[in-house]
C-alpha cells in the first residue's frame, strides 16, 4: 500500500531466535526488496545468539531477554511479550526460537506468531526435528511452517516442503538440505501473511 510520499507501507515483523539465524538472514535479504511487504523492526533472542549478527549487520534493534535473568518462568514469558510489544509488530516469527513461548505472548499476538520447524509436522515435533526424523528412519522430511498455538507445534500448517532423506546423511548435513528449501517457505509465508494484512 503506498503512502502520501508513494512509498510502500511496510508491516513491522519481529523476529525470535535461538541460533545462527540463518532463516533471519533470509527474511532480512527478501526485505531489501522494494516490493516487500514487510520490515524486521526488531530481532529478540533468549540467549547470545550468533544469529544477532545478521540483525547488527543491518541496523535493526536488538534485544536478548534470558531466562536465567528472570526469577522464573513466568517473569521471563511476561519479560518476553513486553520487549516484543515494545515494536508493536504486525506478525511475530519464531526462526529457530527454540524455546516454547507462553500465554502473554499467545493473548497479545494470538494467530499473529509463526514458527519454522524442521520436519513434516505433526511427524517429529519438539527441539530435534531433523534428528529424529532420522533416527525414524524416514525417506522424506521437510519443514513446516506454522502458527503457534499453546501445544507444541501443534498449530494450523500454513506451508510445507519435502525434502529426500539420503542414505549417507548426519543430522547436519540433513538439516543444512532442510534449512536451504526453508529459508524461502519461510519468506514466502512471511510475505503472504504481510501482503494480506
Ligand atoms: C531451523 O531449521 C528451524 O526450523 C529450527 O531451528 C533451525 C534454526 O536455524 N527450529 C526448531 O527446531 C524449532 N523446533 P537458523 O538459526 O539457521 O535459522
Amino acid at each position: 500500500m503506498p503512502d502520501y510520499a508513494g512509498a510502500v507501507t511496510r508491516l513491522p515483523v519481529v523476529v525470535l531466535i535461538s541460533g545462527t539465524g540463518s532463516n533471519l538472514a533470509a527474511l532480512l535479504t527478501a526485505a531489501r526488496a522494494e516490493d516487500c511487504p514487510y520490515a524486521v523492526t526488531a530481532v529478540i533472542a533468549d540467549r547470545e545468539a550468533t544469529g544477532l549478527e545478521h540483525a547488527r549487520a543491518a541496523g535493526i534493534p536488538t534485544q536478548v531477554v534470558r531466562l536465567a535473568d528472570h526469577p522464573d518462568r513466568a517473569a521471563w514469558d511476561t519479560a518476553l511479550a513486553d520487549a516484543v510489544a515494545t515494536h508493536r509488530p504486525q506478525l511475530v516469527v519464531l526462526a529457530g526460537f527454540m524455546k516454547l513461548v507462553g500465554t502473554p505472548l499467545l493473548e497479545a499476538f494470538g494467530g499473529r506468531i509463526v514458527n519454522t520447524h524442521p520436519a513434516l509436522l505433526p511427524s517429529f515435533p519438539g527441539a530435534h526435528g531433523v534428528r529424529d526424523a532420522l533416527d525414524h528412519g524416514v525417506k522424506i522430511t521437510g519443514c513446516s511452517v506454522i502458527e503457534v498455538d499453546a501445544g507444541v507445534d501443534t498449530g494450523r500448517i500454513l506451508a510445507q516442503a519435502a525434502v529426500e532423506v539420503c542414505e549417507e546423511d548426519t543430522e547436519a548435513t540433513l538439516h543444512e538440505r532442510i534449512k536451504a528449501v526453508e529459508q524461502p517457505l519461510l519468506v514466502d509465508v512471511v510475505r503472504r501473511l504481510t501482503a494480506a494484512s
